[in-house]
C-alpha cells in the first residue's frame, strides 16, 4: 500500500482535558507518524471555510463555535494508506458507535464534542493539509 499523508486535528475537548499527549501515543501506535503538528487557535474565519460543505447542515453554527472555543492541535500523519488507517483509529463520529480502542470510543464525549477529524479522502486531504501548513513545515 502506498505511503499517503492525511490531515488531523486535536480539537478543544481534547486540548482542554490535556489528552493530546493520550491521544497521539495511539496515533503512534497505529504505525501512523505525526510529520508536523502545530498548537493553534482556530479563527471563525478559519473554521467556516475548513467546514464549509457542511454549512447547510443544521449543527454548523455550532461546529464553528466549538471550534473556535479553545486551542486545537493541527497534524500532518503519514504512513501506509494514513488516510483510511487514521479514519479507523479515530472510530465513527458518534462516540457511542465508536469501536472498541478507538481514538473516539476511549476519549469522545459526543458527536460534536468528539476529541479528533481526520482527512475522509485523498483529495480533501491535500487541501486541509494546505489551508494549515506550508510545504516546509511538514518533515517526513
Ligand atoms: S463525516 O465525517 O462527514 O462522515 O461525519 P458527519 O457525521 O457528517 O459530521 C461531519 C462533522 O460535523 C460534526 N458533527 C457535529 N457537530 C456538532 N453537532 C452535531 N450534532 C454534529 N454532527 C456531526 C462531526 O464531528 C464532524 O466533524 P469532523 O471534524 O469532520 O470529524
Amino acid at each position: 500500500m502506498a505511503i499517503e499523508r492525511t490531515f488531523s486535528i486535536l480539537k478543544p475537548d481534547a486540548t482542554e482535558r490535556n489528552i493530546t499527549g493520550a491521544i497521539n501515543a495511539l496515533i503512534e501506535q497505529a504505525g501512523l507518524r505525526i510529520v508536523a503538528q502545530k498548537r493553534i487557535r482556530m479563527t471563525r474565519e478559519q473554521a467556516e471555510t475548513f467546514y464549509a460543505v457542511h454549512k447547510e447542515r443544521p449543527f454548523f453554527g455550532e461546529l464553528v463555535d466549538f471550534m473556535t472555543s479553545g486551542p486545537v492541535v493541527v497534524q500532518v500523519l503519514e504512513g501506509e494508506g494514513a488516510i483510511a488507517k487514521y479514519r479507523d483509529v479515530m472510530g465513527a463520529t458518534d462516540p457511542s458507535k465508536a469501536a472498541d480502542g478507538t481514538i473516539r470510543k476511549l476519549h469522545a464525549k459526543s458527536i460534536g464534542e468528539n476529541s479528533v477529524h481526520g482527512s475522509d479522502a485523498a483529495e480533501t486531504a491535500k487541501i486541509e493539509i494546505a489551508q494549515f501548513f506550508s510545504g516546509n513545515e511538514i518533515v517526513g
